[in-house]
């Protein structure tokens, strides 16, 4: 399959903060092929090389990017998102473990999946990393739905085995057993990876947590993922359950699971030694800014763990988060940073929010950029999304930067006119 789309192309080459370029053509053209990008440049040479007949998808006027990167995501969230009045350890209890016990039933789960990737699509994002339940039917319907569709997304069966409903726990041999034959499945079946996903210290035993760490041993290329500091009395309760561990980051490494495949959710509250040992280990923070805000956990620290060294993620983590749109979550996110007398320029938004995810997973050879051979997932801008925002873009004029701002404070799904994953449109 051959398509041509056209439009104002807008992919970086590396972090603007640390002085990286970018590579905009406003009136170019992407050639399409079995799902990759063949070919990139001016419109009229791409177009004028095509074969006879080559369909166009002309976005004429609209910013075209890499599809966006959701670093960490739960989907059996997705009727508990917007739940009132809690901070975690009660959310968990009261909305979460409830909701998430219905994944046992594949029919649900599926329906879920479907509802959750049609959503993803209808906001840009085309990749990410996603925790399932403890149930393996729950990661069983994820990965079905993600393969019919051909979308690199990354996934994993939860771990718990205490500190949660009796219907939601498995045991560190179940909890092994269980992710490894999914493993074996599904990583590295079309565009899917696994990720080993205790869900976090509480709800993991050392003996759990062990088990995880042996099963990454065994399978080095999976992600892992795992929640860290995010909130003071998970930290406090963390630390009364691991007595051994220096600080919360080392009850993970002790059990082998930090290293440059492993992605952190939220690392709000991270004590210096844990910030050290976080970017000598090339861990990945990923950062939470509407989950934070909403459950009131705290305001993330992106300079200075920047500064640190340590790889930075940016993710909505819903049903703790509020909105599955990055476009959003860089909004909220710009506005912790705000309230911590932090910069977060527009360009480095948009950077974060492709390349800079693609490369936090990991990834930057297969997705995060518009260049020949990477595959063909993008996003369609329209800054004049909502008609407040076309009276908004009538006092700019011909500034990437300014547009770019407008489309992360203003924008939404609205401002998403179409989706490409594998070069197909998948907005629906
Ligand atoms: N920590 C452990 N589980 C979760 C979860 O589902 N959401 C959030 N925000 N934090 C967690
Ligand atoms: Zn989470």
């Amino acid at each position: 399959m051959s398509r041509i789309v056209k439009g104002r192309l807008l992919s970086f080459r590396d972090a603007p903060r640390h002085g990286g370029g970018y590579d905009y053509i406003e009136n170019g053209a992407l050639r399409i092929e079995n799902g990759l990008i063949a070919e990139i440049g001016e419109a009229r040479d791409v177009l004028s090389r095509a074969p006879e007949g080559t369909p166009v998808d002309d976005h004429s006027g609209r910013l075209i990017l890499p599809g966006f990167v959701d670093a960490h995501i739960h989907y059996p969230q997705t009727r508990v998102i917007g739940s009132y009045g809690t901070q975690l350890l009660e959310w968990l209890q009261k909305y979460t473990f409830v909701e998430e016990q219905k994944f046992s039933d594949p029919a649900h789960a599926a329906v879920v999946a479907r509802f959750f990737l049609d959503e993803l699509f209808r906001q840009g994002t085309t990749t990410a990393v996603v925790y399932c339940t403890v149930a393996p039917e729950s990661a069983e319907a994820f990965f079905a739905e993600a393969e019919r569709r051909g979308a690199r997304m990354i996934a994993g069966k939860v771990m718990m085995d205490r500190n949660a409903p009796p219907a939601l726990t498995d045991d560190p041999q179940r909890g092994y057993d269980e992710s490894k034959a999914l493993l074996l499945k599904w990583h590295g079946r079309g565009r899917l990876g696994y990720a080993i996903t205790p869900r976090f210290a509480i709800t993991s035993s050392p003996a759990q947590l062990e088990a995880a760490g042996a099963l990454r041993q065994e399978f080095p290329d999976t992600h892992v993922q795992t929640h860290l500091s995010e909130n003071h009395a998970e930290i406090a309760l963390t630390k009364s359950l691991y007595p051994q561990a220096r600080d919360y980051l080392d009850v993970y490494e002790r059990a082998g699971l930090v290293g440059p495949k492993s992605v952190f959710g939220h690392c709000i509250h991270l004590e210096p030694r844990e910030i050290e040992a976080l970017s000598r280990l090339r861990g990945v923070a990923a950062f939470c800014p509407t989950s934070n805000l909403f459950l009131g956990s705290g305001l993330f620290d992106e300079a200075g763990l920047d500064k640190a060294g340590v790889r930075v993620a940016l993710a909505t983590d819903v049903g703790g988060g509020t909105s599955y749109s990055l476009l959003q979550t860089a909004n909220e996110a710009y506005k912790v940073l705000q309230m911590r007398g932090q910069s977060w320029p527009a360009f480095q938004a948009f950077y974060q929010l492709t390349l800079g995810n693609a490369r936090a997973l990991g990834l930057e050879d297969r997705i995060g950029a518009l260049a020949p051979g990477r595959e063909a997932d993008l996003v369609v801008l329209d800054a004049r999304g909502t008609p407040a925002m076309a009276h908004r873009m009538e006092s700019v004029r011909r500034d990437l930067a300014e547009e770019l701002f407008v489309l992360m404070t203003m924008g939404d799904d609205r401002a998403v006119a179409q989706t490409y994953v594998g070069g197909e449109r998948a907005k629906t």
